[in-house]
């Protein structure tokens, strides 16, 4: 999946304003940068409309809540975005830089503060827009499918870490770097109880004589956007679905199996650790719930 890195002038939101990138600063004593205080939703946008923009915007309205950060300026009227709210906004950054099918980075952090991990000097949140077009990968891509292998990196499902997309991501880019140094796309980290938890950058989906499940919210993974959408196709597709603990030899041994995120939709997992899951080609569940996600985008982004 190619995210283009735009060599033209880029347009960026930054605390109420749009600004060209090179007029953009953030400050040194920022506690998203020195302490990772701070949270983010990776969105996906389609001819110019984001997939579930209000969904997302939800999710990170209950993460600044739980994290103690002013949750109201997601809503908040906004000058930059001609007096309407941070939705206006993040359609704005896509608008200016004329980009239609993009990745949209909205991130939210604590703010400048002290030097000490101490978020009650921090007065004013960052709130900070990135968009870059997103080339997809190509349908080549889906029917090869990804490889995995077993992350040594655990989730802790006890952490309310696990189920936010906080800006301590370091977990995840490590998680998925050990995949990549073993030519594998995706990292599975377990929670440490041994179940099954989620990818490094996605939720995992596993479909076992007809049933699709996936690691249930408390095995310790963030309630995907994605994963929320395929599970409300599936119940209108009939597919019996569970959201329960899931045991590593349970993925290992399914019929077949996927990775959900909001970029990459559903991407079916055809190898674990070398071995193929199923017949280690894309299943047939598989294959139906991505072509009525892709109808389901369409039908949203109409
Ligand atoms: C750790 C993790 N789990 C799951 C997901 C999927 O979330 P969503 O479907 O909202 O993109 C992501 C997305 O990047 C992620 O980073």
């Amino acid at each position: 999946m190619k995210v283009e890195r735009e060599t033209m002038t880029e347009i960026i939101y930054l605390n109420g304003r749009l600004l060209e990138r090179s007029q953009a600063t953030l400050s040194p004593f920022d506690h998203g940068f020195l302490y990772g205080y701070g949270v983010f939703e990776t969105m996906r946008s389609y001819g110019g409309h984001i997939f579930r923009l209000d969904r997302h915007l939800a999710r990170l309205r209950r993460s600044l809540a739980s994290l103690g950060l002013p949750d109201d300026i997601i809503a908040a009227p906004d000058p930059a975005a001609g007096g309407q709210a941070l939705e206006t906004a993040c359609l704005k950054v896509i608008e200016a830089n004329g980009i239609k099918d993009a990745r949209i980075r909205l991130t939210v952090t604590a703010g400048e503060g002290d030097m000490t991990p101490n978020p009650g000097t921090c007065l004013e949140p960052t709130v900070l827009v990135t968009a870059r077009n997103l080339v997809p990968f190509p349908e080549d891509r889906y029917a090869e499918g990804y490889t995995a292998t077993l992350s040594s990196i655990r989730r802790n499902s006890r952490s309310p870490l696990s189920r936010l997309k906080s800006t301590c991501y370091l977990e995840n880019v490590l998680a998925r770097s050990e995949a990549h140094a073993l030519g594998c796309d995706e990292a599975v980290l377990l929670n440490e109880a041994d179940y099954v938890a989620e990818g490094s950058t996605a939720n995992i989906f596993l479909v076992r004589d007809g049933q699709l499940i996936t690691p249930s919210v408390e095995s310790g993974i963030l309630p995907g956007i994605t994963r929320e959408a395929v599970i409300e196709i599936a119940r209108a597709h009939n597919i019996n679905t569970a959201e329960r603990q899931v045991e590593l030899t349970q993925l290992v041994e399914s019929d077949e199996a996927f990775v959900t995120n909001s970029i990459l939709q559903l991407m079916p997992l055809v190898r674990f650790q070398g071995r193929p899951i199923g017949s280690g080609k894309p299943g047939r569940v598989t294959e139906t719930l991505l072509a009525a996600y892709s109808k389901l985008v369409s039908e949203e982004m109409l």
